[in-house]
């Protein structure tokens, strides 16, 4: 037993928990799922795994990303960027859902599941389903060799390397590091960004993993953030754009693993409801970062001060307009608004986490939960 424990410690490197281990590793994890894929002076993308398809890819009409919880979130960013910069049209369904209801599929479309253990049943069921109804179908994990790469057509791994805590951290930001990848790839096999756009894009996207490195430095103000909202009973994430999936994001990571009720929501959603629960008890958490829809958020975050709420608000560095506003800001670097989700979630997952720890929760082993979900 004593052994057994010493392997563990020696295991979390020196960190109290798997988590902090994995939030930490983040600059690497996605510095491995980069290298080898990305030629920023080129403005090139080579996707080993999908080269059999890129012409699939370069005249589909339509792709359908199937996966479950933290993994759909990454699907929801993924969404976005296709859309965005490949001009695609994208849906994105949970899994569960979408192997019952059946969905209208042909052989023109591509089907994509993530899922970071390859070995969730709903998901590995949706693409079965995919299959037999003629798709082409794609997988994004990160376990190799796993049943779902097993039974895709092509993929391409997230090399997050094992993530052991139950709470999905670094494999998330793989996750949608990969999918900007793919987007980036689609754009270029359309032509849907000039080259001198790709130049510029997958040069911000070859500093991501030092502006991680950077954006982890906010723990300790995190920490305090922590401290002060630790016994709440609700928490609010809102977020525009591809920072709606990080708010949904931020919640499941509260949710999970410290049991305080947490709902993600679109910014502009609010008035449509969630706007009847803010009270001088409620912490709403915005990701108010400088970009196309910033004013509208700055002007919903009054709207949660007028009502008495306590507004944390992850800003861009330098922001003044929120940080004179909000109770916390929490700043992270300035990036293009493609990659901002891979930087905004890691305050999401220090909070969570600060918060499960002090409230004396099992944070690598959630209560209920189990790291793949292998059964209905
Ligand atoms: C993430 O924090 C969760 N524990 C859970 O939602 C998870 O993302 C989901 O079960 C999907 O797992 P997968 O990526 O291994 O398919």
């Amino acid at each position: 037993h004593e052994l057994d424990m010493k392997l563990e410690a020696l295991e979390k490197g020196g960190y109290d928990h798997f988590m902090l281990k994995e939030i930490y590793e983040q600059a690497r994890s996605i510095r491995d799922c980069l290298r080898g894929r990305i030629y920023p002076s080129l403005g090139k993308i080579q996707l080993g795994g999908l080269e059999e398809y890129s012409s699939k890819l370069k005249n589909v009409d339509r792709i359908i990303i199937v996966a479950c919880g933290t993994s759909w979130h990454a699907g929801l960013v993924g969404e976005y960027l296709i859309e965005e910069y490949g001009r695609v049209p994208v849906e994105v369904e949970y899994a569960s859902e979408f192997r019952y209801r059946n969905p209208i599929i042909t052989e023109k479309d591509i089907v994509i599941a993530i899922s970071q253990s390859g070995e969730t049943a709903d998901t590995m069921a949706a693409l079965e389903l995919a299959k037999e109804r003629g798709a082409t179908i794609f997988g994004i994990c990160n376990v190799v060799g796993a049943s779902i790469p097993r039974i895709t057509d092509a993929g391409v791994y997230t090399h997050a390397g094992p993530e052991i805590g139950v709470a999905s951290t670094k494999a998330f930001t793989a996750q949608v590091t990969v999918l900007t990848l793919i987007a980036f790839y689609i754009a270029q096999q359309r032509g849907t960004l000039s080259q001198s756009r790709l130049i510029e894009y997958l040069t911000e996207l070859n500093e991501i993993p030092n502006l991680v490195d950077r954006t982890l430095q906010c723990n300790e103000h995190v920490e305090s953030i922590a401290a002060r909202f630790k016994d709440s009973n609700n928490c609010l994430f809102l977020g525009r754009g591809s920072s709606f999936p990080v708010a949904l994001e931020g919640a499941l990571k509260l949710k999970e693993i410290s049991y305080i009720h947490a709902e993600g929501y679109p910014a502009a959603e609010m008035k449509h409801g969630p706007i009847a629960l803010i009270d001088a008890d409620l912490p709403v958490v915005f990701i108010a970062t400088k970009n196309a829809s910033y004013e509208k958020v700055v002007s919903n975050i009054q709207e949660v001060k007028a009502r008495g709420g306590h507004v944390i608000a992850i800003v861009t560095e330098g922001d003044t307009q929120v940080r004179d506003m909000a109770e916390y800001v929490i700043e992270i670097p300035q990036t293009d608004d493609a990659f901002v989700p891979l930087l905004a979630t890691i305050p999401l997952q220090f909070l969570a986490y600060h918060i499960a720890v002090m409230r004396g929760c099992n944070v690598d082993q959630p209560r209920n939960l189990a790291k793949s979900v292998t059964v209905e």
